[in-house]
């Protein structure tokens, strides 16, 4: 393998790949950034409380297949439903804690 002449040309590559890649984690970082800089709310930490209920209330909240939409809904009725349950549904007891709930309930108020 000494002196093989294609080496140089692989190191080549292997490095041009490299910083490629981290070229591109660079850039997903600075749209994280962006994402942030945007609104310091904490806008995005509340839709993250919502992340679990998307998956049958739908990408909007809005409702799909049985579940139904969740938005224009009371706070009282979400924080309800969310400790409480509905029995015989998928709406279980204690989906989430009362301090949880709350802050769900008021994330969805903000929604239209
Ligand atoms: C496994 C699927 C599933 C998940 C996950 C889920 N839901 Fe539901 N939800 C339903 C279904 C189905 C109903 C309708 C129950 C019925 O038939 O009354 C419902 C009903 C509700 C209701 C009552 C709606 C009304 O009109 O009174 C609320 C409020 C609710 N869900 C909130 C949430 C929230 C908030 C989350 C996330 C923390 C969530 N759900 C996660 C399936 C789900």
């Amino acid at each position: 393998m000494k002196n093989n002449p294609v080496i140089p040309y692989i190191l080549i590559m292997a490095f041009g790949i490299g910083l490629i890649f981290f070229m591109s984690l660079d850039g997903a970082g600075n749209k994280k950034e962006e994402a942030e800089g945007g609104a310091s709310t904490g806008a995005e930490d509340n839709s993250a409380l919502v992340q679990t209920c998307i998956g049958c209330h739908g990408g909007d909240l809005k409702g799909q297949a049985n579940a139904p939409t969740l938005v224009g809904l009371d706070q009282e009725r979400i924080v309800d439903v969310l400790v409480n349950g509905i029995e015989g549904t998928p709406m279980t007891p204690n989906m989430k804690n009362e301090a949880e709930a709350k802050a769900i309930a008021e994330y969805i108020s903000t929604l239209e």
